[in-house]
């Protein structure tokens, strides 16, 4: 023991070692690797493996193999056909002249390093190594929560991922759609606007998968209602007066008329909100009924208002029957006036 120490540095000492543990030689006895330069030391080329699945240890016996072990870095995991390994996952294949092989399964992260095949021949000890790399798929593991901001706010979204290799990542706003920058675990969109809302996705992609998650942004802004229409209504007819609004949050709507608020079944009035819209409906407009009426469009950022004005209309003049008779008399005329050719 004392050639080496507890904590083994090379692995040839550990070899020598590991040896004198497992077949309890005498410290002192010599081994036949000891200090020379007789060992053969082998590297082969690395093991790459998805986490979760199942590797299989492979070492070359041949010669007069007396001694053989498979190492986890400096912990035994087989000596020969004896598990030393308290792991269920580790397991002898198969032992004999040609080979000494072990799986282990499911693979984890933690197994991801050196492992050493330590074979003593008649001849000399020989230790292949190899070398276990893990891949994991991207699981987006941190992602902002959906937020609610004003419009003019700076935003910064985050779409942290774990992941072997460490995974790349995209940004996409999905509706309205469009590609963006990013090319980061962050988005920033400065001064965000209103077309700037939606559905983001972030994408974290390596070599072996994709994770995708999706988050919210609500952009708040004032109410701005389009500019009302005038609307003329017969004496004793059906009158609708329509408020439109774009607002986030939804706007409340308010009506006046002048400058007295009207409220909903006042009047033979009703006033019906649905979404960005508000209609004042006259059931049976009467003399009093015509004049100027404003809707005002509220949500906590602001307001905005526009006016109509309910005007008299020809009880014939305006409507659609004579309109097409107009049209259809004058259409005959020209076909005929045609005609004579
Ligand atoms: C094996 O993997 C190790 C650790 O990632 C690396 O340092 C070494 O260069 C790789 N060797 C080969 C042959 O790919
Ligand atoms: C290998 O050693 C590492 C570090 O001690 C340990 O976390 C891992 O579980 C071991 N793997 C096997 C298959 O023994
Ligand atoms: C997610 O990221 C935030 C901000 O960097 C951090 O405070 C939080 O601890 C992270 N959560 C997890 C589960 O990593
Ligand atoms: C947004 O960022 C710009 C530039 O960094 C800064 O000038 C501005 O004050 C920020 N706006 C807000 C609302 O924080
Ligand atoms: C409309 O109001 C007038 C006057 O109040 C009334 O004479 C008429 O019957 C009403 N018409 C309808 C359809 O209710
Ligand atoms: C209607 O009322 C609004 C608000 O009182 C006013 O600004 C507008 O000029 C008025 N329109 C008409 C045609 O009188
Ligand atoms: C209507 O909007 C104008 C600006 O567009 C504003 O000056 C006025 O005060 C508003 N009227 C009401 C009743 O909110």
């Amino acid at each position: 023991m004392g050639v080496c120490g507890y904590f083994v540095v090379s692995w040839k000492c550990l070899v020598v070692l590991s040896f004198r543990v497992l077949f309890l030689v005498p410290p002192g006895l010599p081994v036949h690797s000891q200090g020379d330069s007789q060992t053969d030391n082998k590297v082969m080329d690395n093991i790459t493996v998805r986490q979760g699945e199942t590797v299989f240890l492979r070492c070359p016996q041949g010669d007069i193999v007396t001694h053989t072990a498979w190492l986890n870095r400096s912990s035994i995991l087989y000596a020969g056909e004896d598990k030393w390994s308290v792991d269920p996952r580790v397991s002898l294949v198969t032992l004999n002249q040609e080979e000494f092989t072990i799986k282990i399964e499911d693979v984890d992260m933690t197994d991801e390093g050196p492992y050493i095949c330590a074979v003593q021949t008649s001849r000399r000890p020989r230790t292949t190594s190899v070398h276990i790399l893990i891949q994991v798929p991207p699981t987006i593991i941190n992602l902002s929560k959906g937020i609610v901001v004003n419009e003019g706010s700076n935003v910064t979204l985050m779409c942290q991922a774990s992941g072997k290799p460490e995974p790349s990542f995209t940004w996409k706003l999905l509706s309205p759609s469009g590609d963006l920058a990013s090319e980061d675990e962050y988005l920033d969109i400065p001064s965000i606007s209103r077309q700037r809302a939606g559905t983001y996705e972030c994408t974290a992609v390596n070599d072996i998968a994709t994770d995708v998650q999706t988050v919210e942004i609500t952009v708040n802004y004032a109410p701005s209602v389009s500019e009302g229409r005038d609307v003329g209504v017969t004496l004793g007819q059906r009158g609708v007066l329509e408020c439109e609004a774009d607002a986030v949050p939804e706007a409340d709507f308010e009506w006046y008329r002048d400058d007295r608020r009207i409220f909903n079944g006042f009047d033979g009035m009703e006033i019906e909100d649905a979404g960005q819209l508000s209609k004042l409906t006259f059931f049976n407009v009467s003399e009093a009924d015509y004049g100027n009426y404003t809707c005002i469009a509220i949500n906590k950022l602001g307001s905005s208002n526009t006016s109509f004005v309910l005007y008299v209309q020809d009880g014939n003049s305006g409507s659609m029957g004579t309109h097409v008779h107009t049209y259809t008399c004058l259409l005959l005329a020209i076909l005929q006036f045609l005609l004579r050719f």
